[in-house]
């Protein structure tokens, strides 16, 4: 198969157009069975449900070609377990996970050629969504829905790859107390964008969103979960009912027991804890591991030791071990890895 033309090693995190998507639609109280088409354009009534009441949810994953030359997926099954979580939170009809990883074996093997080659760094980003097609005008859930699986090839989420990030203490909240921040429903992430807007007019690279019922416990930033390191190596991971159980940083903590025989602690961190960590790191799909090198509320700077220049020492080999496993040099936990082709 040949590749597409592409300068791997210079992709951004930015959307192009893959030849191929996948499509189901829900009508009648059913999902129908699904298909690949090139039609990348979504038609819908003006009276759509997704147009106004925002019944929108989506995942996020990635194929990589291993070392050995194969396309992988990794661990597909708890995107489609969390998109099923999201649906119902929503009031929307859940996708089977058997559909979902049919959608993702289908649309990654028709889009063989830009799967990223082995040692570029990128990875076929793949975004799979459901939004309500359905007409609604008064405020109820639609009948109506579309799933939708494309894909798009991807470099690193920020600029500099590995290099640490600024980060600020946002004055808003992402999330509600008993809301949906545990969801990954597109809502939330419009709820972000103001802050967001605000944090890069700043000078920051990203927002620390605090609980939203106190604002004093660390919650999780716009599009990944945190993570710290004590002096001593213990890994600390913020609980919160409120953040998204990202599938990277659940993968992370049985790295960092299993693989690096850490110890992990999941527990409520406070704001005013954070300037004892010794590293801090971001972890999500589209991150991986993204270090932390400062974090900025209101004009106070609490700097970790690891610093601006590298990634801290534990940061590094989780993200080591996160990637060989990913990338077929180191062996995965049974059940990581879906191999397509
Ligand atoms: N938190 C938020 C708000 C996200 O959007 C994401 C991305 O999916 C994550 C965390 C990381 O989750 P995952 O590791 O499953 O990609
Ligand atoms: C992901 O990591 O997959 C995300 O969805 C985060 C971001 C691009 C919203």
């Amino acid at each position: 198969m040949e590749k597409a033309n592409i300068d791997w090693s210079s992709l951004s995190f930015a959307y192009q157009k893959t030849p191929m998507r996948y499509v189901a639609e829900y009508k009648n109280g059913a999902w129908g069975k699904g298909q690949l088409t090139d039609n990348a354009t979504v038609q819908l009534s003006e009276c759509a449900g997704i147009l106004h009441y925002c019944q929108e949810i989506f995942e996020g994953l990635k194929a990589y070609t291993t070392k050995d030359g194969h396309i992988v997926t990794f661990r597909p099954d708890l995107n489609a377990e969390r998109m099923i979580n999201s649906a119902k939170r929503l009031e929307m009809p859940p996708l089977a996970k058997e559909q979902f990883l049919e959608a993702v074996d289908e649309v990654v093997s028709a889009n063989a050629a830009w799967v990223p080659p082995y040692g570029t760094g990128a990875s076929l980003y793949l975004r799979p969504l459901m939004f309500a097609t359905g007409i609604v005008i008064g405020v109820k859930p639609a009948d109506e829905y579309q799933f939708r699986l494309f894909c798009t090839p991807v470099g690193p989420y920020f600029k500099g790859g590995a290099k640490p990030i600024t980060i600020c203490v946002s004055d808003f909240d992402r999330a509600a107390p008993n809301g949906t921040g545990h969801i990954k429903a597109g809502l939330n992430y419009a709820m972000s964008l103001h802050a967001y807007v605000t944090a890069h007019e700043n000078g920051f690279d990203e927002n620390m969103f605090l609980d939203p019922a106190t604002r004093t416990f660390v919650e999780e930033t716009g599009g990944a979960n945190f993570l710290f390191v004590t002096k001593d190596k213990e890994v600390v991971i913020p609980k919160s009912n409120s953040v998204l159980p990202s599938i990277t940083r659940r993968s992370l903590v049985y790295i960092a027991e299993h693989y690096l025989k850490l110890k992990v602690t999941e527990r409520p961190v406070r704001l005013d804890e954070i300037g004892d960590f010794a590293e801090c790191g971001l972890c999500g799909t589209a991150a991986v591991i993204s270090p932390v090198g400062k974090v900025v509320d209101h004009g106070k700077e609490i700097a970790f030791k690891s610093g601006m220049e590298k990634m801290g020492e534990v940061t590094q080999e989780l993200y080591d071990t996160l990637v060989g496993i990913q990338l077929g040099t180191i062996d995965a936990p049974e059940g990581w890895i879906r191999r397509i082709k």
